[in-house]
């Protein structure tokens, strides 16, 4: 088999097999297909697709690159939450520790990082000083059975072939593919051994795929190949026509997220928190009750329990829990500049997905697989759809060690917000639950 003849081939829309495909994918982790023949391949993918048959060999051909997690305990109910990424998406970092502390399930956790324009929960928590998302896999079955939750990356040993197939797509703007997007995700996800699987598919102008028909195909495909593992799948179809919440960057996403564990923070991510923990504990104990499972995890945010289990998780990952406990001891980006706003009027728009990349540029992801990531870098958005903002008002706060790229940006960022007189309504958090 030649790789050049698999590119063609899909270039010209036919179906490949599962031993091409494993050639293929294969090749590519050994190194004896080099990378640019790879993309190649990823970008005829990206504009050819693949059928039904294909998705499922492109995904088992992923998940079995590496081990897959078998946790032994039949009583427990091993459930997990992924997001196809937007922008100020944080809510791993809150839902984790707070269906942890609910003690009705456990969390396995295996995340991304940055991909495109997105954040990637990976990146947020290794902004935590001392935070070890490399655990072994025998640690990380470990410490999901002994404290309820366990937050670690694709290694050599789960996914590997994700691992490298990411950081490429990472780069070449091959992301926004629902087949790629499918063997990603579930590869991942079947890895980690768990029972029960909640997507968080975001639509709208931040997330990969933008267009509400197309993202209700992404959930149902992500539904079908993740049920034909013999998971309980249930997609929620979330909002992305604004970021998340405020903040933007790693570690401005953890202060953030720090907030919402101890009852307060910004109204979205409170309740995206809640709808999405709700639906894991629900896929655990249908007969439970959404209503009072809500009131449960309301209670666990308000009383700060959720805070603690994520502390606790923090202090089983190495992590200096003395940055989370007080947060102001984490120095600052050496520039920060605030931005008002020039016009008057209501936001009426935001391009979400330019402030994703804005926020990139700022140094809080990566142009190229080398890059290193700056934790403090990022902005903090001040006014969402529907707010009113005066002139001379805080419209952004950018924070970024790169002091051209945060002038240049400073000058630019009012046009990522249409200002005008007419505004319709705000969308909805949650559009629909599948
Ligand atoms: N999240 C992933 O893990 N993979 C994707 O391809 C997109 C979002």
């Amino acid at each position: 088999m030649l790789a050049y003849t698999l590119i063609e081939k899909k270039q010209k829309g036919e179906s490949l097999t599962k031993d091409e495909i494993r050639f293929l994918v294969k090749g590519f982790l050994k190194k004896e297909i080099p990378a640019y023949q790879m993309s190649a391949f990823l970008m005829a993918v990206y504009f050819k697709g693949m059928d039904a048959a294909e998705i499922a060999a492109y995904i088992d051909v992923i998940l079995n690159s590496g081990k897959r997690v078998r946790f032994t305990d039949k009583n427990a109910y091993y459930v997990d939450k992924h997001s196809t990424g937007g922008v100020g998406d944080k809510i791993s970092l809150i839902l984790a520790p707070l269906a942890m502390a609910s003690g009705r399930v456990r969390v396995p956790m295996i995340s991304g990082r940055g991909l495109g324009h997105s954040g990637g929960t990976l990146d947020k928590l290794e902004s935590i000083p001392g935070f070890r998302t490399d655990l072994s896999l025998s640690e990380f079955r470990r410490q999901t059975d002994a404290i309820g939750c366990a937050l670690i990356g694709q290694t050599a040993d789960l996914c590997p072939a994700d691992k490298e197939l990411y950081a490429l797509r990472d780069v070449t703007a091959t992301v926004r593919s629902v087949p790629l997007i499918c063997g990603s995700i579930l590869s991942k996800k079947i890895a980690e051994g768990i029972r029960g699987l909640v997507l968080d598919v975001k639509t709208g102008n931040g997330a990969f795929i933008s267009e509400y028909s197309k993202s209700r195909e992404l959930a149902e495909n992500l539904k079908y190949f993740g049920e034909a593992y013999g998971l309980a799948v249930r997609p929620v179809l979330t909002d992305m026509n604004q970021p998340l919440g405020e903040k933007i960057g790693n570690w401005l996403e953890v202060e953030e997220s720090l907030d919402v564990l101890k009852g307060g923070g910004p109204a979205d991510v409170r309740e995206l928190s809640l709808v999405l923990t709700t639906q894991m504990l629900s896929l655990a104990d249908p007969q439970a009750g959404e209503a009072l499972i809500r009131r449960e995890l309301e209670k666990l945010l308000n009383k700060g329990h959720a805070f603690e289990a994520f502390l606790k998780i923090a202090k089983a990952q190495g992590a200096d829990i003395r940055y989370l406990e007080n947060p102001e001891r984490y120095r600052p980006a050496r520039h920060i500049i605030q931005v008002k706003a020039r016009r008057e009027g209501t936001i009426a728009a935001i391009d979400t997905y330019q402030l994703g990349l804005d926020a990139i540029a700022l140094g809080a992801g990566r142009t190229a697989i080398t890059d290193k990531i700056d934790p403090r870098a990022g902005l903090v958005i001040h006014k969402h759809l529907g707010d009113k903002v005066r002139k001379g008002e805080l419209l952004v706060t950018l924070h970024s060690a790169k002091k051209k790229s945060i002038e240049s940006l400073a000058i630019l960022i009012e046009q990522r917000f249409s200002i005008s007189g007419e505004f319709t309504s705000k969308p909805p958090i949650v559009y629909e639950i599948l």
